[in-house]
């Protein structure tokens, strides 16, 4: 009897809240039905499933401090939601139907593009492609550049940290981000928009909330940095030994072409077959397979011809196997096809036990070599599949394991697996987070993984900046 009570009081306290946030955010600004809510109540690859009370979608920076602030006078957890593209299930409000999801996907205007300035500020919920393409209208670069880049939300790729394939020549977003507006936990409204280059008056409070993953406040909006257009493009795929060999590769590209290497991507011979088998489209462009292929945009002015002249003599020296160039954008685009489906191939497998790592870039052959060699003698059956951003020493070192293990032995396998690389890139002074950030599904390895001092310094961020811990509850720490 009692329980039943206390059950039916939480529930008109929801209902209450629902009926309060549906006023606040008017008729196209809410969903309910289970069916339109399905796609936003799991994640890219369905590890994960939870539930909401509701989900809305404010349209102006008012309506979202508005729907924090009712949440925080109701105690009810609020998750931000972009684009729903991410890697580690932040996103996702747990399984209890108690939460609020707050989908930022129509608070999405360009307010404002500044040329002269380097600059532009843009709503939480513009994707990141439409972003791209305004820079480009105003004959300007935003460079931040990935696989998801149709899908993720400038929001979500604040929240995140996102990386990408040019982070090598322009960095992460922590460097592209000039200025910030957030909602915080009480539903006011932080406006940190600037765009200067140099400000050291205190605190640089912006890099609080980049890479928080939504649990420190509700980005709005961003003023980001704009670069020139670089020239025209060349790409190239390279066939190359060893992974140490694309490791010097880069390097002496480096000094030859300073500041020139837009992008350098490692990709394994098990993620490239994974690709050819399964996504339609795809060919080889050597008439070999090779252990390891590199491919690599540059901003020459000599295009193919100066590229040529470059590789001739690391191809004499055996740091390059063999070497394609497109000619056009349609062998560019068909190069990068071979990098950008990988993750959707290995859907196809089943998908890997995921793992982000980066340690130092020296120290990439070591780390393949003793990853190899420890998944050998602790779990023979594992199949690395690994491919990444050799210049910033990330790698996704993902790991699958064959159809005919067992689904009982799955679990324990995956978490021996995992634990066997945690340790190692721990060993290496290496990062179990790269690019993707924590979520839930690295919580707890976060715990394990970080230094004590680390772990109480966020905490204490954390408490000062949501206290009733309302902001994405059981995610990061
Ligand atoms: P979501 O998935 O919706 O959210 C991610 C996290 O941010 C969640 O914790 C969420 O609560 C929070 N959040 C979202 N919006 C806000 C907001 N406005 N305010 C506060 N918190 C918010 N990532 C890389 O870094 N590099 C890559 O190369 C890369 N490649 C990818 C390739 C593919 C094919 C896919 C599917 C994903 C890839 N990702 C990559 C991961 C993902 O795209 C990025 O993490 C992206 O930045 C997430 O953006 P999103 O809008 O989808 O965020
Ligand atoms: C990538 O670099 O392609 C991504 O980060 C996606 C992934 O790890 O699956
Ligand atoms: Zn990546």
């Amino acid at each position: 009897m009692r329980v039943t009570l206390v059950w039916a009081m939480a529930e008109s306290a929801g209902q209450k809240l629902a009926q309060q946030l549906k006023a606040i955010v008017g008729n196209n600004g809410w969903i309910s039905d289970p069916t339109e809510l399905a796609p936003h109540l799991t994640e890219w690859r369905d590890r994960v499933r939870g539930n909401a009370l509701l989900m809305v979608s404010p349209n102006t920076v008012d309506q979202v401090a508005a729907v924090v602030r009712a949440c925080a006078d109701a105690e009810v957890v609020v998750v931000a939601q972009g684009g729903n593209t991410g890697m580690c299930a932040g996103a996702v409000p747990d399984e209890s139907g108690e939460q609020v999801l707050l989908n930022l996907g129509r608070l999405n205007r360009i307010r404002q593009v500044d040329p002269l300035d380097y600059s532009m500020v843009v709503e939480a919920g513009c994707i990141l492609a439409d972003v791209q393409a305004e820079a480009q209208r105003n004959g300007r670069l935003f460079p931040l550049s990935l696989g998801g880049e149709g899908s993720c939300q400038i929001g979500g790729n604040v929240s995140t940290n996102a990386g990408g394939i040019n982070v090598l020549r322009y960095g992460t977003m922590r460097d592209l981000v000039l200025g910030l507006e957030v909602v915080l936990a009480d539903g006011s409204v932080w406006n940190g928009l600037k765009s200067l280059r140099k400000d050291t008056a205190g605190y640089d409070l912006k890099q609080l909330f980049i890479g928080s993953e939504g649990t420190l406040g509700v980005i709005t909006a961003a003023t980001l940095k704009l670069f020139p257009r670089p020239g025209e493009i060349t790409s190239a795929m390279l066939a190359v030994r060893t992974a140490t060999d694309a490791v010097r590769l880069l390097a002496e590209m480096r000094e030859r072409l300073p500041d020139r290497i837009q992008a350098f991507e490692l990709i394994g011979e098990r993620a490239m077959c994974y690709v050819l088998e399964h996504i339609p489209a795809t060919r080889l462009p050597f008439a070999q397979h090779s252990p390891w292929y590199v491919l690599i945009d540059l901003d020459l002015a000599g295009g193919v011809d100066q590229l040529a002249g470059l590789l001739e003599p690391l191809s004499d020296r055996g740091l390059v196997a063999d070497a394609v160039v497109a000619k056009n954008n349609a062998e560019r685009e068909a190069l990068w096809r071979l990098r950008h489906s990988i993750s959707e191939a290995e859907r196809h497998e089943g998908g890997g036990i995921k793992h982000d790592i980066s340690v130092p870039v020296g120290a990439l052959h070591e780390f393949l070599v003793c990853a190899e060699q420890s998944l050998a003698r602790q779990v023979p059956v594992a199949i690395p599949v690994v491919f990444g951003h050799v210049g910033d020493g990330n790698l996704h070192y993902n790991v699958h394991l064959p159809e005919n293990v067992p689904n009982a032995d799955r679990g324990g396998l995956s978490a021996q697996v995992t634990e066997s690389i945690y340790q190692l890139v721990k060993r290496m002074g290496g990062s179990i987070s790269a690019e993707h950030g924590i979520g839930v599904l690295k919580r707890d390895a976060l715990e394990q993984f970080s230094d004590p001092q680390d772990l109480r310094l966020m905490r204490a961020v954390k408490k000062a900046l949501d206290p009733q811990d309302i902001l994405n509850r059981g995610k990061v720490i």
